[in-house]
């Protein structure tokens, strides 16, 4: 039986009130914080350094003081110095995309050294085929489904068949790896997502431009208990 997680990315919340923002969602259920990092020149935005996720740290726990992981998604080039940067702010697992690094094995293993999760990443129009040298060192396979930089776009049809040819290649590892998605994900089209093969769904604009925060995460619940 699938575990899935919902993970809110906060790029969306009131960036004004953030700790406020990451506890309000964490209290309405969401199982992770999605932190996207953007350097203005890998993607053309620029959003939240180390500083922040450590700030950020305190405040994503649950009521009964468990942590909540924070996953740090890198939209950045070079990856590796930021990489550490952010496993010893306190992120739990940390994704990169394969284009944004030159040595995919090396900044894998060097995340591992750091020991966090390591996540590899796909822009829409990258194909998976690193993917299956790598496989044996990766903890998260992160398919975008809409182009990196920017929340509330549409989801991009394509990455239904990405998801599908993901979840074929990890299912043939036979290791515990994540298959997140990213972009355009919400009440409305989550359960046909989870059929392609996710397993684990960033959401941001549909979470936190909801009147209520856990009545979105509960329907999309809902939608995936079906
Ligand atoms: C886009 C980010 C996403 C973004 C998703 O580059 O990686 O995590 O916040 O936002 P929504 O859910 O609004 O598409
Ligand atoms: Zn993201």
């Amino acid at each position: 039986m699938t575990t899935f997680r919902i993970a809110a990315s906060i790029l969306s919340c009131d960036l004004t009130r953030l700790g406020e923002e990451v506890r309000s969602v964490v209290a309405a259920g969401a199982d992770w914080i999605h932190f996207d990092v953007m350097d203005n020149h890998y993607v053309p935005n620029l959003s939240f350094g180390p500083m922040v996720c450590a700030a950020l740290r305190k405040h994503a726990v649950r009521p009964d003081g468990s942590a909540v992981p924070i996953d740090v998604h890198l939209m950045v080039r070079p990856v590796d110095a930021l990489a550490q940067a952010f496993a010893k702010a306190g992120a739990d697992r940390i994704s990169f995309h394969v284009d944004a690094t030159t040595h995919v094995d090396r900044t894998l293993q060097l995340l591992h050294a750091q020991g966090v999760k390591a996540g590899l990443v796909f822009s829409p129009a990258v194909p998976l085929s690193a993917l299956e040298w790598v496989i044996d060192k990766v903890d998260l396979v992160l398919i975008m489904s809409v182009n990196p930089g920017f929340g509330g776009q549409r989801f991009i049809e394509s990455a239904l068949r990405k998801l599908a040819q993901a979840r074929k290649i990890i299912d043939a590892s036979g290791r515990d790896v994540r298959l997140e998605v990213d972009g355009g994900v919400k009440v409305e089209n989550i359960r046909q997502i989870a059929n392609a093969g996710a397993d684990t769904f960033v959401s941001g604009s549909a979470i936190f431009g909801s009147q209520d925060y856990r009545r979105t995460i509960e329907a999309m619940r809902v939608q995936l208990a079906v």
